[in-house]
């Protein structure tokens, strides 16, 4: 089986290469840029704002990871329209997993929206497909809020909550999938903590003895309202084993 992952060069797209390569299916990659750590892989560009490459990259596989997103730049021309692109060349293919994220139908920011829509446009496709949402990645929260300390102060909005989760137990997950075959839509996997962010810094300050304080803002607005009510959260799929503590231990 040929599977090819989008967004080669992204978070869970280099967590997905580093799992398939103990698989035997036959890796091929797709991104802008060319992955520096995977020379040895069947590397294509592609573009989803322009289109160019999409036919090549899609061409002689049977399974598709779409890894590929743009939450900041041409948000609607990559996940719509360049998702609605890439759908309308895939009538050859046996199984597209689109990883997508918990409770984005609750928390009101464009690319959330983007998201349900790009869920809506695969479901109504004819392609087979498997939709599997995910909490919020460690290194997503860390990097975001967590890595940059302002006058040796992490300056967050210490209330919200998240439920991270390890990015290398997601991808796991999604290769498994690729096994069992279209679901249309999986159980959502999250994290195994629900903590707020307050709580990951004081975490990260003590597993990485730093000598950060923490200083809470309250942000304003209905984005900020549901990560504080945990819209992004679901106590009922704690499937990730790896806590917030274990990924910076282990990096
Ligand atoms: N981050 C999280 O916490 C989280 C949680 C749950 C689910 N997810 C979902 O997981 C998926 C991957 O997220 P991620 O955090 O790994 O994203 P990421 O690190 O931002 O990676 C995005 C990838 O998309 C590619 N890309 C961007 N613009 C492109 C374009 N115009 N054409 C082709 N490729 C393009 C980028 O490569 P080039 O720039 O080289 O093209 C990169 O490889 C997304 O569907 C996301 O919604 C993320």
């Amino acid at each position: 089986m040929r599977v090819l992952v989008t967004g080669s060069t992204g978070y869970l797209g280099s967590a997905l290469l580093f799992h398939l390569k103990d698989t035997e299916y036959k890796v091929k990659i797709t991104s802008r840029k060319r992955p520096q750590d995977w020379q040895q892989l069947d590397w294509v560009y592609s573009d989803l704002v322009s289109g160019e490459g999409l036919e090549d990259a899609v061409k002689d596989v049977d399974v598709i990871i779409h890894a590929a997103t743009s939450p900041m730049k041409n948000i609607k021309k990559v996940e719509i329209e360049g998702l609605g692109n890439l759908l309308s060349k895939l009538q050859h293919i046996q199984h597209f997993i689109y990883p997508s994220i918990v409770g984005i139908e609750e928390i009101p920011w464009k690319y959330y929206h983007l998201k349900l829509e790009a869920e809506e446009l695969l479901s109504k496709s004819t392609v087979p497909y498997t939709i599997a949402r995910a909490t919020q990645f460690h290194g997503f929260v860390e990097n975001l809020l967590l890595s940059k300390p302002f006058f040796n102060r992490y300056v967050i909005p210490g209330r919200w909550k998240v439920q991270s989760v390890d990015v290398h137990e997601f991808a796991m997950h999604l290769i498994d999938l690729v096994d069992i075959g279209p679901q249309e839509r999986v159980e959502d996997y999250g994290g195994p903590e629900i903590m707020t962010i307050r709580e990951m810094a004081e975490v990260k300050i003590n597993t990485k003895k730093e000598e950060n304080l923490v200083f809470d803002v309250s942000l304003p607005g209905r984005i900020s309202k549901a990560f504080v009510e945990g819209k992004n959260t679901n106590i009922n799929i704690q499937k990730g084993k790896v806590t917030f503590e274990q990924f910076l231990r282990n990096k």
